[in-house]
């Protein structure tokens, strides 16, 4: 036999051909299906095809009659080789077939297969080496022992990370809270569990102790979708009616979408609490659906609140100690107040609608406007509404008019920014509100009620002739957005459509001629 049949003859069996398309199948299945994995399957393939070159060493050792050497060198390699295919079955069955059937079992079962495939494998390849499995059996046991109680906290951890995978009370993705710590689960090893927080930290709890104490799983519910109530708090003074505070700061949360507050449960107020010092408490709860954005959410929803009872008129509360200050202070009230009314009237100034007014006028105005916030998002007016009971004037952002059309869908007749006013068509004519008028970004509103528009009109019925022309092009507009030419008579002339606006809103707030 020639040196080299010797060698080959020696480590490449009957089974070495199958046993390396095998492996290099599964290797590319692996490498395909899970690209992002690819660092570790290139690992395994690579430790396995050291065994293999280390087998071909064994055969030249024989080759070279160092039989002993070539035995043992042989022997390692072949368990090494059967490592990799076990580790590369695990990877194949737990990573790719098993998630393939909609099963995702925790890392932890593939690491528990593979080490007990690698003990089983081990244990054949040392019956094979001709060594005696009951003696080993009996020294491992007592070893284990030993090793057990000199690493009873790690083995604690170990297998409290086993029973929180298994039984699925955390799983990787649920926000946890454990003291004043609360995060984002990202890991669950064999010790322990990684925990990231919204502060970029990220939190190692032993498995232990979670296993030993209790913690929150926020936002998780049998059967819905995951979504954490949370608690905005605010005071008003009890002057002013609970029942009043609670359905207008509802009715302005229900109607505009605020980004990452749950539909439903729909977000609702609650008077909590009624204190000696004059103020009644308030909370406003709603379902949070981005765990992460807590903080930010929470200061929409705070200022939505502000928003709505600003428009109604309603301050917040303040401390009992600021408002004997600011009671003591009257004269400085009105100095607030006056800056107020001048820097309105500056406002005023700019609106061109107003441009035929004043000093005077202006004034009587600006002391009758009511200061109207709107946050983004909020609905201003609703097309088809009846109450058409302000008109708005646009001091600050950005508000945009759309209808609904008759197919379900709504198309944007314009955006209205400074200076632009809103909702004279509802308030002149009596008619229902023509269009949806939307907050596109946070907006500061002056709102005129009718009798201060009726008191203008019949000062200066110049006004009512201006705003009939605006009012006729802002129709024509909203009739080509409906795609509705006929039904309303856009076809007919302008003037004379403006002739029968003008007169109906003489009519309406019998202006004579
Ligand atoms: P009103 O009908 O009371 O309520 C909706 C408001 O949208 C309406 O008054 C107008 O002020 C405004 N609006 C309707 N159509 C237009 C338009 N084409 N351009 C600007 N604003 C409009």
């Amino acid at each position: 036999m020639s040196f080299w049949d010797r060698m080959i003859g020696f480590f490449w069996g009957e089974e070495s051909l199958p046993l390396l398309f095998m492996v290099l199948a599964m290797a590319m299945l692996l490498l395909h299906y899970r690209r992002e994995e690819r660092a570790h399957f290139v690992n395994t393939v690579s430790f396995f095809f050291i065994c293999l070159f280390g087998q071909f060493v064994s055969g030249l050792l024989h080759a070279l009659d160092f039989g002993r050497a070539a035995a043992v060198t042989r022997e390692v390699f072949i368990i090494g080789a059967g490592v990799a295919v076990i580790r590369l079955w695990g990877q194949l069955v737990f990573r790719m077939v098993l998630p393939a059937v909609k099963l995702t079992p925790p890392r932890i079962a593939e690491d528990i297969f593979v080490i007990i495939a690698y003990v089983a494998w081990f244990m054949v390849r040392l019956r094979y080496a001709g060594l005696d499995l009951g003696s080993i059996l009996a020294t491992s046991a007592v070893i284990t022992a030993v090793v057990a109680l000199a690493m009873q906290d790690t083995l604690g951890n170990i297998l409290g990370g086993l029973a929180l995978q298994l039984d699925n009370s955390v799983e990787v993705g649920d926000w946890i809270k454990v003291d004043d710590i609360s995060g984002k689960v990202v890991d669950i090893r064999w010790r322990s569990t990684l925990v990231e927080t919204r502060n970029w930290e990220t939190v190692v709890f032993p498995n232990s102790q979670l296993m030993k104490n209790k913690f929150l799983v926020l936002g998780r519910r049998t059967d819905q979708p995951v979504q954490w109530r949370r608690w905005v708090w605010f005071n008003v003074g009890i002057d002013t009616a609970p029942t009043r505070v609670v359905s207008l700061v509802e009715e302005s949360i229900l109607q505009t979408d605020i980004a990452n507050v749950a539909k439903y449960p729909a977000p609702n107020c609650v008077l909590m609490d009624m204190d000696t010092k004059g103020y009644a408490r308030y909370a406003l709860r709603y379902w949070l659906t981005d765990l992460a954005l807590d903080d930010p959410t929470d200061a929409a929803i705070r200022w939505h609140v502000m928003a709505a009872l600003q428009r109604h008129g309603i301050k917040l509360a303040l401390e009992e100690s600021s408002i004997h200050i600011t009671k003591e202070n009257e004269r400085y009230e009105e100095v607030v107040r006056q800056r107020e009314v001048s820097l309105r009237i500056k406002t005023l100034r700019k609106v061109e609608l107003f441009s035929q007014l004043n000093d005077a006028e202006l004034r009587a105005l600006a002391e009758r406007l009511r200061y109207s916030p709107f946050s983004k998002g909020n609905v201003i007016t609703r097309q088809g509404d009846a109450d058409s009971h302000w008109l708005y004037v646009i001091i600050n952002g950005e508000a945009e008019v759309y209808v609904d059309l008759p197919n379900g869908k709504r198309r944007t007749v314009r955006i209205l920014g400074r200076g632009n006013f809103f909702g004279e068509m509802g308030l002149l004519t009596g008619a229902p509100r023509s269009a949806w008028v939307v907050a596109r970004t946070d907006v500061e509103c002056y709102r005129i009620d009718k009798d201060a528009v009726e008191e203008l009109l019949h000062e200066r019925p110049g006004i009512a002739e201006e705003i009939s022309h605006i009012l006729v092009t802002r129709r024509a507009e909203l009739d080509t957005a409906l795609q509705n030419l006929d039904a309303t008579g856009a076809h007919k002339d302008l003037s004379l459509q403006r002739s029968e606006i003008l007169a109906m809103i003489k009519r309406f707030f019998s202006l004579g001629n």
